[in-house]
């Protein structure tokens, strides 16, 4: 990646920042002493293994958890947040792994879910179905989606689809700072490719984004900074010129484990015993993406 670009997203305004925060639960240290920077027109990622902070951190962006220690600031003003709702009216928008999408309602009514429009006064108050159907397939066009049928409902979308429906509508209803857990974890390759296609989309319309992932293949090609959670510690931030996706990987501690993983799989798709013929097809298929990983990003 060149280097112009870091420093043309260098000089973005910062959205959102947490000094030194920790985070306890009882006796166990989540987070510690964890610094961050959000840019509007950038994409921070925060990589880390099971287990390192990743979900504790966004929920305190998302207002989820309040912070134990440090501090958090909103366009350099210390904030406290009690719950989601206050941190989503200061343009913090989180996009959930489970999507909060009810997959039996129509799209338009999952896009305007908890802030319907309206028409009408008082007791001829009613829900403005037109207008809401009409912004619906406005902005997931914007998304690059083309819904023909908005009662179609949610269900029938796949999962990059509904990730795009939510990203759509937190950009609608004036995000700023745009958090998505593990959006790309539960799909293929080519539905990852649509959602990291809709990252840079985001970034591209001003947005900070925040793209939390334990896989630094879909990481590197969109992010402009990276953030290495370990065991709640932060292990340094990182620009796209400072590293590459080869060091990204080692520092997760994931190379090493992959490479041994993939020759135990070798060792037991070999193995004589190993009658069912399927199976075997199946471990050398692993073994050989496994290798094929490890060796791109070495
Ligand atoms: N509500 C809680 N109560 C007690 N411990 C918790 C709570 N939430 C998280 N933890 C602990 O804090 C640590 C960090 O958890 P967290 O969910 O943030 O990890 P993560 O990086 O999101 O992992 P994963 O990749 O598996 O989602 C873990 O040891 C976890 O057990
Ligand atoms: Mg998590």
């Amino acid at each position: 990646m060149n280097a112009s670009r870091d420093v043309q997203t260098l000089d973005g305004s910062t959205l959102l920042e947490i000094r030194n925060v920790s985070k306890y639960f009882g006796s166990v240290i989540a987070l510690r002493d964890m610094s961050l920077q959000v840019r509007a027109g950038e994409v921070t990622c925060v990589l880390g293994d099971n287990g390192a902070g990743k979900s504790t951190l966004i929920k305190i962006l998302a207002g989820v958890h309040a912070h134990d220690a440090g501090d958090f600031l909103v366009e350099g003003k210390p904030v406290h947040f009690s719950g989601p709702r206050e941190a989503r009216a200061a343009g913090i928008a989180t996009v959930f792994q489970d999507l909060a999408t009810v997959p039996l309602m129509s799209i338009w009514r999952n896009f305007f879910l908890g802030s319907e429009p309206t028409i009408g006064y008082g007791p001829i108050q009613r829900l403005n179905v037109t207008f809401a159907k009409r912004v619906m397939r406005e902005e997931m066009r914007k998304m690059g989606i083309d819904v023909r049928d908005p009662d179609q409902t949610v269900g029938t979308l796949s999962g990059g689809e509904r990730q795009a429906l939510a990203i759509a509508r937190a950009v609608y209803f004036g995000a700023r700072v745009l958090i998505l857990d593990e959006p790309t974890s539960a799909l293929g390759v080519r539905q990852s490719g649509i959602v990291l296609k809709y990252i840079v989309l985001a970034r591209e319309r001003g947005l900070g984004v925040v793209f939390i992932t334990h896989n630094p293949h879909h990481a590197f090609p969109v992010g402009d900074r990276f953030v290495l959670l370990n065991r709640g510690r932060s292990m340094g931030t990182y620009l796209k010129s400072e590293t590459s996706l080869a060091e990204l990987t080692q520092m997760m501690a994931g190379g090493k484990e992959l490479e041994r993983l993939a020759e135990e799989l070798e060792g037991m798709a070999s193995e004589p015993a190993a009658e069912a013929e399927a199976a075997k097809q199946g471990l050398e298929q692993v073994a050989r993406q496994l290798a094929q990983e490890t060796g791109e990003s070495r």
